[in-house]
């Protein structure tokens, strides 16, 4: 399921950077929490009389990574017994908090404080407290690091277990598209090649439930060359995620299947898919490309770039 939570550990520009690393982390933005004024700015808040902490919001898959993990790794990166104050910031702004929505956050952060106050002499001072508020922080303070990367940064942001690591989507996807050249031959059948590229995929991303093509005819698309489980072999025109990529000749990424209406749910333990038009060598519509995968929210700008980059080198071998 996706869940979100609020968490504020000093400055948000390096706390936002440290989760968007954690595997299960969909997406993170900074903001101003439990603000007594209505959408402050950073100057105001900076003046320390709004009463609002500097935090950000983590969009989170609990099927990949626990709210407990989540916890653990805030714990990590602040310093627990610091009030109003984290790394060279001073100010109520950059308090330690966790603002929880319902009773189940609210206990776990609790029990786990508990837990944690049993190593420090000191009392930790980390306030537990309902989220009143949040609001987005101007649009310079999002991805802050990724825009200054020799920006200023409290934490240690290499305080993350390889294991808990995102995946590094560019270099499998780079990978893949060097492979991919060795196996496109003229003298090959697109068909064998489409095979191998479904192959090639999912093989190297083990977040994909199915990997396949669905190709049109005059009335339909229908079941092409695939990895995964038995699929439905036709899908109309105007039904599904297939169907709307393939009229629109777009590309579409769906973050939870669930909540799509009209999607096909073939196998059912896809999540989330994106879904991309498919080209023929005079650049006429034939079909569409279709990845599934086992997690929510798997597909962004990233994979639709790289599918889109290994479509068109397919392309030429398409009648
Ligand atoms: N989910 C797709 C149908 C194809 S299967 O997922 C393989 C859709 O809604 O178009």
């Amino acid at each position: 399921m996706i869940n979100k939570i609020v968490l504020a550990g000093g400055c948000f520009w390096g706390i936002e950077a440290f989760f968007n690393q954690l595997d299960g982390v969909i997406e993170v933005v900074s903001g101003y929490a439990n603000s007594q004024v209505k959408g402050p700015a950073y100057m105001e808040v900076k003046t320390q009389k709004t009463g609002a902490v500097e935090a950000v919001k983590i969009t989170y898959d609990d099927s990949v990574v626990a709210l407990s993990k989540i916890f653990d790794y805030l714990f990590r990166v602040i310093d627990m017994t610091a009030l109003n104050h984290q790394g060279g910031d001073y100010g109520n702004q950059y308090r330690t908090g966790i603002y929880f929505e319902n009773e189940a956050e609210q206990e776990l952060a609790l029990s786990k404080i508990k837990q944690e106050q049993a190593k420090y002499a000191e009392k930790i001072a980390i306030e537990v407290v309902p989220l009143k508020n949040f609001y987005l922080a101007e649009d310079y303070h999002q991805k802050y690091l990724e825009k200054n990367p020799d920006g200023y940064c409290h934490i240690n942001l290499e305080q993350i277990d390889q294991k808990d690591k995102k995946m590094d989507k560019v270099s499998v996807y780079e990978e893949i598209l060097l492979v991919l050249d060795g196996l496109l031959n003229e003298k090959l059948s697109s068909i064998s090649m489409m095979g191998n590229l479904t192959a090639l995929l999912k093989e190297h991303f083990n977040t994909f439930s199915w990997v396949g093509f669905y190709h049109s005819n005059d009335h339909e698309l229908y079941l092409g060359t695939f990895q995964g489980k038995v699929a439905c072999e036709t899908i109309a025109f105007n039904r599904g995620v297939c169907g709307q990529a393939f009229t629109s000749q777009k590309s579409v990424i769906v973050k939870d299947v669930h909540a799509f209406p009209g999607h096909i749910a073939c196998d059912s333990s896809s999540n989330s898919e994106i879904v991309l038009p498919l080209f023929n060598k005079h650049n006429k519509i034939v079909g569409v490309f279709d990845v599934d995968s086992y997690r929510y929210a798997n597909f962004d700008n990233v994979d639709e770039l790289f599918l889109t980059k290994i479509l068109k080198k397919l392309q030429p071998y398409l009648d």
